[in-house]
């Protein structure tokens, strides 16, 4: 007996210290939080500029196999360019979803900050987006803005109805980005730099709040994307088999686990799309990367303090991210930490200039 619990101390002390020691190389919040890409091989470039990128030894050592694997793709590179169009799906069976502020903060930071040539509204017959949030849109964005609809109750995914009503969302964002190609972000994701470098690529996306799947709240791909047919083909067991959560699992789960096999597929952009954390939103170098690098952020809205209105911005602290995000798409407000940095200077320059740049 004593034996066994001696063990058991010693097992639990080291136990410990790999946590602990993993804590220290690899957690250091600022370090690990804030990466580039997870590598590939073009990057290194980009690594060198990009000082708070994640030290090539600590991704190996820190991360699961599968992004080891990730991290050792190539990613095709092709001259022509992800169409400039955004895509969002608004489901609404009744007519009653209720538009907020932060949504048309989204439409508005895409309208400044991408640039599309057009934004593309999927929507459930005729039930458009409505009220005075999205009035404040039609009053502040000048990019066309299209809409799509479709008998969104008569979808199915291959045959079964879909469990959650995200899941119709989830599929529709595939089958959209398989027919156009383009930008497809979540309606609580704020846009910050141009995607005009990603559009290079064939299909990027982010990883989220899970750290082991890959977040489908910003999908920036062609329609040839090889990686949107694989993951439809995979829709094919959706409901036939059984799985952990399906909640996440055929949105999430596994197309990371699909990147094992063919890593070249995507380019996995770690923290820049729709991170950080809401714990991380304090963190003043964690702000001034996001402000840096950031090609857009998810608002984790259960989690945090969301105005409902411009006024009540300043409700949020002024130590916040969110804040800064905020007060820049609504206000023009560049954070005081960034006064300094080139994009503040050209934010202050006249709204052509910037335009003509982005299109490049
Ligand atoms: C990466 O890690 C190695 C070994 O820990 C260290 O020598 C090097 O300075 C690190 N590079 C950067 C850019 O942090
Ligand atoms: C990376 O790719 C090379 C060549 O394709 C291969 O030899 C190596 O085993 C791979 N490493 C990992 C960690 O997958
Ligand atoms: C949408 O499809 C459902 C189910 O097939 C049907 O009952 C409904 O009438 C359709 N709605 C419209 C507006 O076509
Ligand atoms: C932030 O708010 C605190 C009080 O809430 C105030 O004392 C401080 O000056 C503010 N800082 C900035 C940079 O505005």
């Amino acid at each position: 007996m004593e034996e066994k619990v001696r063990l058991f101390y010693i097992l639990n002390v080291v136990v410990a210290s790999v946590v602990a020691f993993r804590q220290l190389i690899f957690n250091k919040s600022t370090r690990e939080s804030y990466s580039s890409v997870l590598g590939p091989v073009n990057a290194v470039k980009a690594k060198r500029k990009w000082s708070n990128a994640i030290n090539e030894s600590r991704v190996f050592l820190g991360q699961s196999i599968a992004e080891k694997l990730v991290d050792n793709s190539s990613h095709t590179i092709h001259e022509t360019l992800v169409p400039n169009i955004v895509h969002y799906i608004w489901v609404d069976f009744g007519g009653v979803y209720k538009f907020t502020f932060l949504n048309a903060v989204s439409f508005i930071s895409v309208h400044k900050n991408w640039k599309p040539d057009e934004i593309l509204v999927h929507v459930n017959n005729n039930n458009r987006p409505h009220g005075q949030w999205w009035d404040y849109v039609t009053s502040h964005v000048t990019t066309k803005i299209r809409f799509l609809e479709y008998n969104m109750s008569q979808i199915d995914i291959f045959g079964e109805k879909p469990k959650y009503v995200e899941h119709i969302a989830d599929i529709m964002r595939l089958r959209v980005l398989k027919e156009y190609g383009g930008t497809y972000l979540d309606s609580d994701v704020i846009a910050l730099r141009s995607l005009a470098p990603l559009r290079r690529y064939d299909h990027t996306q982010g990883v989220g709040a899970m750290s082991s799947g890959l977040s489908n709240g910003v999908i920036i791909a062609k329609k040839s994307s090889k990686f949107l047919d694989i993951w439809l083909e995979e829709y094919k067991m959706y409901g036939k088999e059984h799985v952990r959560s399906l909640w996440s699992y055929y949105s999430i789960e596994r197309p990371r686990q699909l990147l094992k096999r063919q890593p070249e597929l995507v380019r996995i952009e770690k923290d820049t799309l729709v991170r950080p954390l809401v714990g991380m939103y304090r963190n003043m170098e964690t702000r001034q990367n996001v402000w840096k690098y950031s090609y857009s952020m998810h608002v984790w809205k259960r989690k945090t303090f969301i105005p409902e209105r411009p006024d009540q911005i300043k409700l949020i602290s002024n130590q916040s991210l969110l804040r800064d995000v905020m007060e820049y798409v609504v206000f023009n407000k560049i954070p005081f930490y960034a006064k300094n940095d080139r994009k503040a200077k050209k934010s202050s320059q006249s709204r052509k200039a910037r335009s003509r740049e982005s299109r490049q």
